[in-house]
């Protein structure tokens, strides 16, 4: 089967503008869309992208693909092409395009460290964790800073979406000193926290669960 695979070209060095480059792959059913990539890749070193682990990981596969935010690693070219054999790859939205699919992520990551990105020790916390609290952190304990939701999303509270998915984490970590005050501290209210959850649940790749928490 063979496909074309439409890509968001950009080299800052040689280019004023963004433009779409075509490339005419064949694929088979099991492969993913980062597979296809490399196919492309192989024909034309000079297109760039970011991956790492090619098992949903790292994070770093995340692009624009058919129109949404996803993983090229995790996201099968079978699932998605329809008729016309056609697919498209466009940089993350909302980050500078440095080159081709690989956008320029200080932002996000300088975001992340507005809300303190680990646990800052309680006095006195003898640092043991209970399975139920360990069970409250688990789900946004597995974000993987693909930055899909930063791209994706508007701020909830005065934090960037994935600064808040961090900062749930450690407000309900009983070793936190700041704990719950975290949510406070980030502008967070009950309900945008349910809107937060619901829009996340609808765009993250790894279906991040978001526990309720009181928010004061
Ligand atoms: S919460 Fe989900 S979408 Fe956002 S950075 Fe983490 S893994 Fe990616
Ligand atoms: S290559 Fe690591 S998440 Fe896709």
């Amino acid at each position: 089967m063979h496909l074309t695979l439409s890509v968001s070209r950009f080299d800052p060095k040689a280019d004023t503008c963004p433009y779409l480059k075509e490339y005419v792959l064949s694929w088979e059913q099991h492969e993913t869309v980062l597979d296809v990539l490399f196919k492309a890749w192989h024909e034309d070193p000079g297109l760039s992208f970011r991956r790492s682990c090619r098992s949903s990981i790292c994070g770093s596969c995340a692009m624009i693909i058919q129109d949404r935010p996803r993983l090229a690693c995790q996201t099968l070219v079978g699932d998605l092409i329809g008729d016309g054999g056609r697919l498209s790859l466009k940089p993350l939205p909302g980050f500078r395009q440095l080159k081709d699919l690989v956008v320029d992520l200080d932002p996000f990551f300088e975001a992340l460290k507005q809300v303190i990105p680990w646990v800052l020790a309680l006095p006195g916390h003898d640092g043991r964790v209970d399975p139920k609290a360990a069970r409250l952190a688990e789900g946004p304990a597995t974000c993987i800073l693909c930055g899909i939701c930063d791209a994706g999303m508007q701020p909830a509270g005065r934090v960037s979406p994935a600064a808040l998915v961090k900062n749930i984490r450690l407000a309900v970590d009983p070793r936190d000193a700041l704990g719950p005050g975290r949510l406070k501290i980030a502008g967070l209210t009950g309900e945008g926290l349910m809107t937060f959850r619901e829009l996340l649940a609808q765009i993250c790749p790894k279906r991040i669960d978001i526990p309720t928490v009181a928010v004061e």
